[in-house]
């Protein structure tokens, strides 16, 4: 096999995609299936919390300084959530109370195109949509959650730029989902109390099991 020295962009820093004939994706667009990947450096994914971690529902507070520490942290997120396949991802499942979101609004297998929004505020919605949502916090766990079908939102860019967003579909979804993130306001909350009882239950003993797998390989699952 034909080593493939893979030249890291942006945002694309490698480990995570080395197994061999995986497609490699990274946030800039470029996509390939190599038979090898040299490791050129390491990614900085971020661990995700799982419900019931308290950092979900801690307050995010607004991002006032725009530097070099918030560009890193969106860059992990972007990593963290392309690595988990996650369609967005908000600053406190990575640990972080603040007000980031990130979000793939790709719009084919092809390409992913990440954009990420600092203090994201919902100034307009309408319509009606249901979408079976997935959330990276809840592993496996699927709820079926009516949203508004369009919705226009207003946020800041990471040079702290203010720029408004129109979506639809399930890019409106997704950013409803991240938003609510933000509140606190988790997929847990729109959910019947039998099913909560199940969730937690179910949760409860993923995280043991992930536990119990990352003692068992020396603490690097
Ligand atoms: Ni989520």
């Amino acid at each position: 096999y034909p080593i493939l020295i893979v030249k890291i962009p942006f945002f694309c820093k490698a480990i995570g995609y080395r197994h061999a004939g995986r497609t490699f994706r990274c946030a800039s667009g470029v996509e390939k299936t190599p038979k090898k990947i040299y490791i050129v450096s390491a990614m900085a994914l971020r661990d995700i919390r799982i419900f019931p971690d308290p950092v979900l529902r801690k307050e995010n507070r607004p991002v006032e300084v725009f530097d070099e520490r918030l560009k890193e942290l969106a860059r992990d997120m972007i990593d963290t959530m392309i690595s988990k396949d996650g369609v967005g991802l908000a600053a406190p499942q990575v640990g972080e109370n603040v007000r980031v979101v990130t979000i793939d609004a790709r719009t084919d297998e092809e390409r992913s195109r990440p954009i990420v929004l600092v203090n994201p505020e919902i100034v307009e919605k309408s319509g009606d949509i249901v979408w079976n949502e997935g959330c990276l916090s809840f592993p496996g766990i699927y709820e079926e959650i009516k949203r508004a079908e369009q919705v226009t939102l207003k946020a800041r860019n990471l040079e702290g730029a203010e720029f408004t967003l129109k979506a639809e579909g399930l890019l409106a979804v997704a950013l409803q989902h991240e938003i609510d993130h933000l509140e606190g306001k988790l997929i847990f909350d729109y959910m019947s109390f039998l099913r909560k009882k199940l969730v937690r239950r179910e949760l409860k003993k993923k995280v043991e099991d992930m536990k119990k797998e990352a003692k068992e390989t020396g603490g690097l699952a």
